[in-house]
C-alpha cells in the first residue's frame, strides 16, 4: 500500500482530502498537535474504508525532531501534504517578536524542515509528490496580516523553487493558493460568502491537481483573477485606498 503523510492533519481541509485519498487506496499517516482528535479521525477512517490510517503526534516548530520522526514512519510515504498553518494575531505579532516567529515557523520554516526531508528521500527515489497548502495572501502583503502573508509568499517561493530542483527527478511538487476557506481558521471573521469555498471544495480541487500531475493551482478557480487585479493595484493606491 502507497502511504501519504499529512502535515497539519488537524486542519479542516485535511479531513475532506484525507478521505478522498482513502477511497481512492492510499493508506495516511495522520500528523498534528491534536493526537485525540487525530485519533478519532484514523479510526473512523480505517472503519469506513479499505485502508489504513495512523495517527502521530507532530508539532512543525520542532524542528529538531523532524529527522527521527520521518525515519520513524513504517513505511516511506509517496507524497507529503503540508496543510499546517496558523494565522497568529497580527497587531500582538507587532509588538512581540516571538509572536511573529511563532506564525513564521508554523507558515513556513517548519515545513521547509519536514519538506526538506522528505524531499531528500523522493529525490532518491526518484518518485513522490510535495503538495504544499500557501494562500493568496502570501501575493501581497496587507496591513492586517502581513506577517503571516510573507510567511506564505516565504512557502510559495521555496516551492517553486523546489519544482524545479525535483522535475529531473520525477518529483512532482503542488502549490495551492487557497482564497478564503470556511474552517476554524477564520471562525467569526466576515467573508463575503459568495467567494467563501467549503472545505470539501479546497479538498476536491487539491486532490484533482495532484493526481493529473499539476504544479500550480488556485481555489477556488477565480482567484487567479481576483489576484491578477489586486497584484496590479499600486502602493500608492493601496496606502489612499486605506486597505485593511
Ligand atoms: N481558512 C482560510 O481562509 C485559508 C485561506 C488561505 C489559506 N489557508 C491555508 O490552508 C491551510 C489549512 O488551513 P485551514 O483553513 O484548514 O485551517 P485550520 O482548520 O485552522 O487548520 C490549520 C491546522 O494547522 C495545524 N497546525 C497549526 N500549527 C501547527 C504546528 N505548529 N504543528 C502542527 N500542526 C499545526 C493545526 O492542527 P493542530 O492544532 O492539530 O496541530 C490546525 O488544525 C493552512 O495552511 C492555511 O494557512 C486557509
Amino acid at each position: 500500500m502507497k502511504y501519504i503523510l499529512i502535515i497539519g492533519a488537524g486542519s479542516d481541509v485535511a479531513l475532506p482530502l484525507e478521505y478522498l485519498y482513502a477511497k481512492a487506496g492510499y493508506g495516511l499517516y495522520l500528523a498534528s498537535r491534536n493526537i485525540e482528535r487525530l485519533m478519532r479521525d484514523a479510526d473512523e477512517i480505517r472503519r469506513q474504508c479499505t485502508t489504513e490510517a495512523i495517527a502521530y503526534h507532530f508539532d512543525v516548530r520542532e524542528t529538531a525532531s523532524h529527522q527521527q520522526f520521518y525515519d520513524s514512519l513504517p513505511q516511506k510515504p509517496i507524497g507529503i501534504i503540508c496543510l499546517a498553518g496558523t494565522l497568529g494575531d497580527q497587531s500582538k505579532s507587532e509588538q512581540k517578536y516571538f509572536e511573529a516567529q511563532e506564525v513564521m515557523e508554523a507558515n513556513y520554516t517548519g515545513l521547509v524542515s519536514i519538506v526538506h526531508i522528505a524531499a531528500a528521500d523522493f529525490e532518491k527515489r526518484k518518485e513522490g509528490f510535495i503538495v504544499g497548502v500557501s494562500s493568496v495572501a502570501g501575493e501581497r502583503g496587507r496591513k492586517s496580516n502581513y506577517i503571516y502573508a510573507s510567511a506564505k509568499a516565504g512557502f510559495s517561493a521555496f516551492l517553486s523553487g523546489l519544482r524545479n530542483r525535483l522535475h529531473q527527478s520525477h518529483v512532482q511538487v503542488l502549490t495551492v493558493h487557497p482564497g478564503y476557506i470556511r474552517t476554524k481558521m477564520i471562525e467569526g471573521r466576515e467573508t463575503p460568502g459568495i467567494i467563501t469555498a467549503t472545505p470539501e471544495e479546497v479538498a476536491r480541487d487539491i486532490f484533482t491537481a495532484q493526481q493529473s500531475g499539476k504544479d500550480f493551482i488556485y481555489s477556488k478557480w477565480f482567484w487567479r483573477y481576483i489576484m491578477l487585479i489586486f497584484r496590479i493595484i499600486p502602493e500608492s493606491s493601496v496606502k489612499k485606498l486605506n486597505f485593511k
